[in-house]
């Protein structure tokens, strides 16, 4: 099976077909994801949150995301797998940043990379990694990796000076050659007016209905989202310990295992 490319991603804009991303980081998840057939998958920094218990994404390394990104690109057949920049991996020279941006494809089988901000900041360093072969997603709006800077997880662009911002970030993204840009936590309407100005798709994550295409950190899905935007479909992490709870009691009352988990 051939695997999709960025190139889909400008087609469904052309098409008016909706993108669905999930994230995911590890083997079994990949495959399950894929299986549900998103159009590409998300080895996000969130996973510092969500898979090493962090309050944010600032400790995760290059390593780690190298670790998680060759996972998940070893476990799926056709799908995209776009691997996030991590904190201090592009932000320090346009030269670490395609670097970087290398390893992630050369030795993690990434196709593409994600990285957070503006192109007033890492404009540079964005140009060096598009113009090295390796397509770019952009990220506005809430951008976790600066929050310090923003002082918490909140909605971003309700300000007449910030909407206007951020609706220039996203043209200058484009301009500079991102493929698509993540549009995270901003009001919908703001969603809408940047998605209807750009050619390139934008992949909304609490950005309301009319972006091209939403993302889902996969954990929100299941059970332990605790955004506004977040949507349990099965309570997954209820289902597991649940599970966890019945082992516990089979085996301390000496109903597990049976015979038939035993060998003669
Ligand atoms: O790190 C991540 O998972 C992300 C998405 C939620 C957009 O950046």
């Amino acid at each position: 099976m051939s695997k999709k490319t960025v190139v889909h991603f400008l087609e469904q804009k052309q098409k008016n077909e909706k993108i669905a991303l999930l994230t995911a980081y590890d083997f079994p998840t990949a495959q399950l994801v894929e299986e549900a057939g998103v159009d590409g998958i998300l080895v996000g920094d969130s996973l510092g949150m969500v898979v090493m218990g962090g309050e944010n994404t600032l400790k995760v390394t290059m390593d780690v995301m190298l670790y998680h990104t060759s996972i998940v690109t070893h476990a799926v057949k056709s799908t995209l797998v776009i691997a996030d920049m991590p904190f201090l991996s592009y932000q320090i020279s346009p030269e670490d940043a395609l670097r970087n941006a290398g390893r992630l494809v050369s030795e993690g089988g990434a196709q593409a990379v994600k990285l957070e901000g503006p192109v007033s900041k890492y404009g540079e360093a964005i140009e060096k990694i598009i113009k090295c072969g390796i397509p770019v997603m952009g990220h506005i709006g809430l951008t976790p990796q600066s929050i310090l800077e923003l002082g918490g997880y909140k909605i971003q662009g309700r300000s007449e000076t910030c909407r206007k911002r951020l609706k220039k970030e996203a043209k200058e993204l484009q301009d500079i050659g991102c493929f698509s840009i993540v549009l995270e936590c901003i009001p919908s309407d703001l969603a809408k007016e940047i998605t209807e100005s750009l050619d390139i798709p934008t992949i909304g994550i609490g950005a309301g209905p009319d972006c091209d295409g939403q993302i889902l950190v996969c954990y929100d899905i299941l059970g332990w989202g605790k955004a506004r935007f977040a949507k349990t479909y099965i309570n997954a992490r209820e289902n597991m310990r649940e599970s966890f709870s019945l082992f516990v009691n089979e085996v301390k009352q000496g109903k597990y295992p049976e015979e038939k988990h035993s060998y003669s």
